[in-house]
């Protein structure tokens, strides 16, 4: 595996692939690999024969107060694992390549609506930021076809639509979640949680699976299992900021021909924000 910074190098290892007729899969990541990651990479492989990976943690899509300085940065055991799941290489660049004026004063991407919703009515900012550096990575590594996780479903849900509306021709793959035994979905931010937090941490999948349950059995009044949903989180030592129930196609409010729906939360515990979501067919 190659190990690069700049984006010149990235240029031209892909197009000598692309050159040689090889197809190209892309899975961006701020590093701090885990199984959830690893996963996205395996899903790749049924989409191309060359594999590329960024490690970048983006300032722009934290805000002020939020972990930019303290997000886990392992790039020696990234690197390694990388390497021995068969990924072709791996760029890592600086702030400055990537921001060369800076990120406050760089040129963004935003899709309205869907990045103001859920995490982004929180988050203020949060969604543009990932939108931005998405579209940059997509442009300087030009891939056949990027792999994004489910766990973050409304960060795919805008990437999707980037994609669409900006006319980039890339395929969007998505991967099934990764989680632990006790149903908690693998995150870096897993890490700043105590013994006793990471005891509580799977009432988030819990509530989320009740509510789950209850769509597929046919309940109709979504407030309802939103407002449950809540007061469960809250009953079981969480800090909510919303527990949702959405159409899965765009988020947009469940409507009485609604198939594919998804229930999304975001929940304080202790130091970490966690995220998760179930998909339900009905
Ligand atoms: P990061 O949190 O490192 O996640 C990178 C990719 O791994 C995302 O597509 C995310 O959905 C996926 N992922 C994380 N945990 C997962 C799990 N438990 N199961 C399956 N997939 C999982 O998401 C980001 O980075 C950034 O916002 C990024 C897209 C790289 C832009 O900066």
């Amino acid at each position: 595996m190659r190990n690069v910074t700049r984006i010149a190098e990235v240029r031209e290892a892909v197009r000598d692939w692309r050159r040689a007729g090889q197809r190209v899969v892309f899975v961006p990541t701020m590093g701090n690999l885990h199984a959830g990651h690893m996963s996205l990479l395996e899903a790749a492989r049924a989409h191309g024969e060359r594999f590329v990976a960024s490690i970048f943690v983006n300032p722009m899509q934290f805000g002020p107060n939020e972990d930019f300085a303290h997000y886990p940065r392992t790039p020696q055991r990234d690197e390694r694992m990388l390497s021995e799941a068969g990924c072709d290489l791996m760029f890592m660049p600086d702030v400055a390549e990537m921001y060369p004026f800076g990120s406050a004063a760089a040129t963004r991407v935003e899709v309205p609506g869907l990045s103001d919703i859920l995490c982004g009515e929180f988050r203020p900012g949060h969604f543009q930021g990932v939108t931005t550096v998405v579209c940059k990575l997509l442009h300087i590594v030009e891939p056949d076809a990027a792999v994004f996780g489910e766990k973050d479903f409304q960060q795919l849900t805008l990437i999707r639509r980037m994609v669409s509306e900006l006319c980039m021709p890339v395929q969007i793959v998505a991967a099934a979640t990764v989680r632990d035994a006790d149903g908690l979905a693998l995150s870096s931010r897993n890490q700043y949680l105590t013994e006793a937090e990471r005891a509580q941490a799977p009432a988030i999948h819990r509530t989320l699976r009740e509510a789950a349950a209850r769509l597929a059995a046919g309940e109709q009044d979504v407030a309802a299992i939103e407002r449950h949903g809540l007061r469960a989180l809250e009953a079981q030592g969480l800090r909510p900021d919303y527990f949702a129930v959405k159409r899965a196609a765009d988020l947009g409010p469940p409507q009485a021909d609604t198939r594919h729906w998804v229930v999304l939360t975001a929940a304080h515990l202790g130091k970490a924000r966690l995220i998760d979501n179930l998909q339900v067919e009905r």
